[in-house]
């Protein structure tokens, strides 16, 4: 009995594998999917919703670099992006970088410059599961593309943070949330109403802050997109362009040989398709 369990259990984990269906998608399938929000940069044709991301760094960099590093990203990349130059300059200086050797062999600190990357809140990962419950805050550089849902994901998680349902336990140091996979996160809930006050005028709600966040965090995952998608369209045109005029070529050239009608004879006489002589018709 218990063999046929284990030969049944084995079988049907591999069908699932051979289907796609691997633990992590089962663990996935978990959490409560989240709706499909109407993002500026959803379809292939559209582009980033750039002040929405100058107010989604100013979130990441008050409130989620707290916890989370976003590697990938440096200051160089928020240039004409969200930020000018001088900006991007200033907001580098306000952080101290560990640089060196010197000439004496010195480790020193000097103020930030455009080609430094973010700096990160924890020297090591044993501090960061230390300072947050044994939990790691995994770095967001490419989070939106690592999860399913994508920034959905990100802007349902933020904003998912509920009571728990009766009969579902939360131990301490764990918080409710149907969005995240298992439903219980060790992350709290990060903002609150009227935390930020932006230099656009918009009013820091919990769902605008949560809002730009998420597009920066799809800015950062995919940071040349606007880019790609502009030469993307440029090229669409070009070859609709080429591909018509290479089809009208293509008719021109073949035009002569697709028209041309050949006729067998026989002592002058055509010979239909059939094989009989096309007599001229009696008079
Ligand atoms: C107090 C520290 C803290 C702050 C502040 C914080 N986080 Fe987290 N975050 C965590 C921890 C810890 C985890 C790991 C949760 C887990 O594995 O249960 C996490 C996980 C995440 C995840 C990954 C969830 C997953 O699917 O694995 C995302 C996305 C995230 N945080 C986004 C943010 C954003 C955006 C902000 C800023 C608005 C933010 N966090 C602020 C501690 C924090």
């Amino acid at each position: 009995m218990l063999l046929a369990k284990i030969v049944a259990g084995t079988v049907a984990s591999a069908a699932g594998a051979a289907f796609g269906y691997t633990q992590e998608k089962a663990k996935a399938d978990e959490a409560l999917p989240p709706p499909k929000y109407p993002w500026s940069h959803r379809y292939p044709w559209q582009g980033y919703d750039h002040a929405s991301i100058r107010r989604g760094y100013k979130v990441y960099s008050q409130v989620c670099s707290a916890c989370h590093s976003l590697d990938l990203i440096a200051y160089r990349n928020l240039v004409g992006t969200c930020y000018t130059e001088e900006e991007a300059k200033e907001l580098a200086a306000e952080r101290d970088f560990v640089d060196g050797p010197d000439e004496q062999g010195e480790m020193f600190e000097r103020p930030g410059k455009l080609t430094d990357h973010m700096p990160r809140p924890y020297a090591n990962e044993n501090a960061a599961r230390f300072a947050n419950n044994r939990a790691l805050p995994p770095d967001l550089s490419l989070m939106v593309k690592a999860r399913e849902h994508h920034e959905d994901y990100v802007f349902a998680l933020l904003l998912g943070y509920k009571e728990p349902p009766a009969g579902v336990v939360v131990r301490e140091g764990l918080y409710y949330n149907p969005y995240f996979p298992g439903a219980k996160i060790a992350m709290p809930m990060a903002l609150s109403d009227g935390q930020l006050e932006f230099e656009d005028g918009t009013y820091g709600s919990i769902s605008q802050m949560a809002k730009d966040v998420s597009t920066f965090l799809a800015w950062t995952s995919e940071p040349f997109q606007d880019t790609l998608r502009k030469m993307g369209i440029k090229s669409v045109f070009l070859l609709l362009v080429m591909s018509s005029t290479t089809f009208y070529y293509k008719r021109k050239v073949w035009s002569t040989v697709k028209t041309r009608v050949v006729q067998f004879t026989k002592d002058h006489i055509p010979i239909n398709y059939v094989g009989e002589l096309n007599r001229p018709p009696k008079v």
